[in-house]
């Protein structure tokens, strides 16, 4: 190990209770889980710090813990200029401290900086933004609050930022990151409209996770996302409509707007048209009005949707007897009226997963297997209602 480096190492152990480091003479040689080193380039002796990683990840990735005596990051980390990742699981939760403004000093050279549920309290220091070789910045479940400093739009190579579940607010920095692939900001406060320039940041995004946050204003600037598998932008404050056509999401697999409320807005008919890989469909609690788009019948690979909580009305369409993956369906609490058009074999598939109940006039044909879980939801058999369904709902309502 290179005597410097390893001064450095002996430095950050202690700093985080684990002084038993020092009696290990070579530490890149006789190496413990959770250090990485590399030989000099040029082939000669040296070998240099790439990686630190402390926390109990899981049963069998024990890298070393904090000890309980206020652990911190020893600014001692500056002094390993080879360091390409540090990765710090739920370390220093016990003695809560901001991130530390000199790991930006660590520069261009670190890819990976993960501090996960490690108690940081504070604000993001602007100096990450000098860590211009980031692929992966990993902030998830601290205690963060404040903005997120535009500084970190310099890491152009960026490829994952997760900075959910913290108190971070805000609108997010008009910034982009041209090759990023994973984006979440879940649970927190940022406020304001969409990150559209984040979003329009390429084709590479695979991953788009907004869900509970204050984002405000209309969901658009998506058409571009034609890699995306992932978009969960529920429990915000998002008003307006759909747009028209999310046809150019080819690749979703998981659209999430649950929880916006679109007060009054009705489903654009051609609105999923062509989201051929489209497995999860949730609408819940939108406010959503009018009747439910035939095209979502189309939609074979659907295995979860949910429209459940809206005040959509008319009948449930026909089309829905073709998605035979279905796996979850609920349509609860909206003001569904007329026959179920569902075969015996799709009711029993759901199970318990098929909620129907508190609509205003939902019947079912009835005469099989399915009838306990129907009347179990207090749906009717269609003949046992006089005359029309519909007729029977107006009379009952
Ligand atoms: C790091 O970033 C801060 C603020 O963004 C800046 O003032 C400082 O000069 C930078 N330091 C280096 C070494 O680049
Ligand atoms: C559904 O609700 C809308 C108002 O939101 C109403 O104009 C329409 O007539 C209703 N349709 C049916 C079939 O009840």
């Amino acid at each position: 190990t290179d005597p410097l480096e390893l001064q450095a190492v002996y430095d950050i152990m202690r700093a985080t209770g684990n002084e038993w480091a020092e009696s290990i003479p070579d530490v890149c040689r006789s190496r413990w889980h959770g250090i990485e080193c590399l030989p000099d380039d040029d082939g000669g002796g040296a070998l240099h710090v790439v990686s630190l990683s402390f926390g109990a990840l899981s049963d069998d990735t024990a890298f070393p813990t904090c000890g309980s005596m206020n652990p911190v990051i020893s600014e001692a980390v500056t002094k390993l200029p080879r360091l390409r990742s540090l990765f710090f699981y739920r370390c220093l939760d016990g003695n809560p401290q901001e991130i530390p403004r000199f790991l930006g000093e660590l520069g261009s050279g670190l890819r990976n900086l993960v501090l996960r549920g490690n108690g940081h309290v504070g604000g993001i220091p602007e100096e990450l933004g000098n860590l211009t070789g980031l692929e992966v910045l990993d902030l998830h479940g601290n205690d963060l609050s404040g903005a997120v400093p535009a500084s970190l739009g310099r890491i152009r190579g960026l490829r994952s930022l997760d900075l959910s579940w913290n108190r971070l607010s805000g609108s997010v920095p008009s910034v982009d990151f041209p090759v990023i692939r994973v984006l979440d900001l879940n649970g927190n406060r940022f406020a304001g409209a969409l990150p559209i320039r984040m979003l329009s940041s390429g084709d590479a995004l695979l991953k788009v996770d907004l869900s509970g946050n204050e984002f405000s204003g209309g969901i658009h600037g998506l058409s571009a996302l034609k890699n995306l598998i992932l978009l969960d932008l529920s429990y915000n404050e998002l008003v307006g409509a759909l747009p028209e056509s999310l046809s150019g999401l080819a690749s979703l697999q998981a659209l999430i707007l649950a929880g916006n409320p679109m007060a009054g807005a009705a489903l654009p008919e051609t609105a999923f048209v062509g989201l051929s890989s489209l497995l999860v469909l949730v609408l819940s609690d939108m406010s959503l009005e009018g009747p439910i788009p035939r095209s979502i019948g189309e939609l074979k690979t659907l295995r979860v949707l949910r429209l459940d909580g809206n005040r959509l009305n008319g009948s449930i369409p026909e089309s829905f007897s073709a998605l035979s993956r279905l796996s979850e369906l609920r349509l609860d609490s909206c003001r569904l009226t007329g026959p179920i058009p569902f075969t015996g074999e799709m009711i029993s598939r759901m199970g318990r997963k098929l909620r129907l109940e508190n609509n205003l006039g939902l019947c079912y044909g009835g005469g099989g297997i399915e009838d306990d879980l129907m009347i179990a939801d207090g749906i009717p058999r269609c003949d046992t209602l006089n005359g029309r369904p519909d007729v029977e709902i107006e009379r009952l309502s």
